[in-house]
């Protein structure tokens, strides 16, 4: 779990979930869910739905409303029932994260709930000759106000109301809410939790969608219900608009959010730009998350030691592999032989929950380009447990006699390593 909680310190994150969620009392949890995020330093921004709300309060009213295009047209009497409904989900969830938050006890303290008039809204207007009245659409978040409160620790509390500069208030989409305040927000996440985990075809969850398979699927209109359309065009739209990584998954699975967050997996449906790690050479910076990727391996003997100070001096023989959220997935280390045209290769790590998975290859790939440019011939690798992965990319079996000289006084007889070769 570590590189996950690391990874998402400081990040931004807009949860929204539907009014069923509030429904089932078992959901408390996914508000202790939240406000564990919050503890953990992840800047929190919850925004809900109230549909069923709505819709048990309208009919005890005795009023029907018509839908156009999946959106409810509310009129002046209805909006009255929107309010109430609205204003007591959110009241439930108010009262849940206040007690979640005096229950913990929390690393960074959340400063309460906070909303307010954050969502600026004007009517959708006239529509085909249709009038969608007190139905409306968001004009503008109020992103330096939730920022202010985000700072200050604060978990930031959306509902879908918003209000002209005229002071109406208008019956907004949940979904439209959570999406325009991921993207004003730049947003590193837009986390949709309803009733239904992820997006299925043909009974399947998919485990994810990258933008161009999402527009594929959305022109083909009858293949999805209603419901996974809006929410598959809100993440469209907010991945289009750089918010990273948008989660789909389900309430009823007991710690759904952690699951997807803190797993490589997930359990729902992610839609993101195209997944790639990122190679490059590291930096200062990096010395602490290489040391955490190979302490435990240095323990199981399959590394040799090596102390923080060594590694600071060293760090510019090494290159890594970043995973989209931030954190390192992997490292390897060339480092320079007494001939010009040697080097030796070593520290060749990926993350145990990112194996099998191609990065090592891939960084072995950019290293040896980077050797062949720079006129290297020959690539050394001493080691104990991984000789068979060296030999399938090439490595023969060498003597000791093959190494040069200055390499062979820094050879280490206790850990007996095998030495490998590979002609550039
Ligand atoms: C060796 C290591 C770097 C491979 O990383 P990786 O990103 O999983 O590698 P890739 O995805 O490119 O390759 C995976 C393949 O190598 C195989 N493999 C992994 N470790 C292996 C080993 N020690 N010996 C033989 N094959 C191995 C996997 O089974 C997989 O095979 P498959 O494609 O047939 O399923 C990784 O297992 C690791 O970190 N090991 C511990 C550190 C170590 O020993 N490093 C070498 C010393 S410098």
């Amino acid at each position: 779990m570590s590189p996950y909680v690391r990874a998402h310190r400081g990040k931004t994150f807009v949860i929204a979930f539907s009014g069923d969620a509030l429904l089932e009392s078992a959901n408390h949890q996914l508000m202790s869910d939240v406000v564990l995020l919050q503890s953990l330093g992840v800047r929190v921004t919850l925004v809900h739905g109230a549909r069923p709300q709505i819709e048990q309060r309208l009919s005890e009213a005795g009023i029907k409303t018509p839908f156009k295009d999946s959106a409810r047209i509310t009129n002046v009497f209805a909006m009255e029932h929107v309010k109430q409904a609205v204003g007591s989900a959110r009241l439930t969830i108010e009262s849940c994260l206040s007690k979640n938050i005096s229950n913990f006890s929390l690393q960074i303290p959340a400063a309460g709930v906070i909303g307010g008039n954050f969502v600026v809204a004007k009517p959708k207007g006239v529509i085909d000759g249709v009038d969608y009245l007190h139905t409306g659409e968001i004009r503008r978040i109020d992103s330096s106000g939730i920022q202010r409160q985000l700072d200050n620790n604060a978990i930031v509390l959306l509902s879908p109301i918003g209000f002209s500069p005229t002071g109406e208030s208008f019956n907004l989409s949940y979904q439209d809410v959570a999406t325009e305040a991921a993207i004003a927000l730049e947003a590193d996440k837009l986390i949709f939790v309803g009733k239904k985990n992820g997006i299925s075809l043909d009974g399947i969850v998919q485990n994810s969608f990258s933008l161009i398979a999402l527009k594929a699927l959305l022109s083909e209109t009858n293949l999805l219900s209603s419901n996974d359309t809006k929410l598959l065009t809100c993440a469209y739209r907010a991945c289009k608009k750089k918010v990273a990584r948008v989660h789909l998954i389900g309430f009823s699975e007991d710690g759904a959010l952690l699951s997807e967050l803190f797993t490589r997996d997930g359990i729902g449906t992610l839609v993101s730009q195209d997944y790639s790690e990122t190679l490059r050479a590291a930096s200062i910076d990096d010395v602490s998350e290489i040391l955490n990727l190979i302490s435990p391996l240095e323990k199981q003997g399959k590394l040799a030691k090596r102390s923080r100070e060594l590694l600071e001096t060293e760090i510019s023989y090494f290159f890594v592999a970043d995973h989209p959220d931030g954190f390192l997935l992997g490292c390897a280390a060339l480092y320079p032989m007494g001939i010009e045209s040697s080097r030796e290769l070593a520290c060749v790590v990926t993350h145990p929950d990112f194996q099998d998975m191609g990065i090592a290859s891939r960084l072995l790939a950019l290293i040896e380009q980077q050797a062949a440019d720079q006129g290297v011939l020959q690539l050394f690798v001493l080691t104990t447990q991984a000789t068979h992965w060296f030999q399938e990319k090439g490595f023969i079996e060498t003597t000791f006699n093959e190494l040069p000289e200055d390499r062979k006084l820094l050879y280490n007889y206790q850990r007996n390593s095998k030495i490998l070769k590979k002609l550039l």
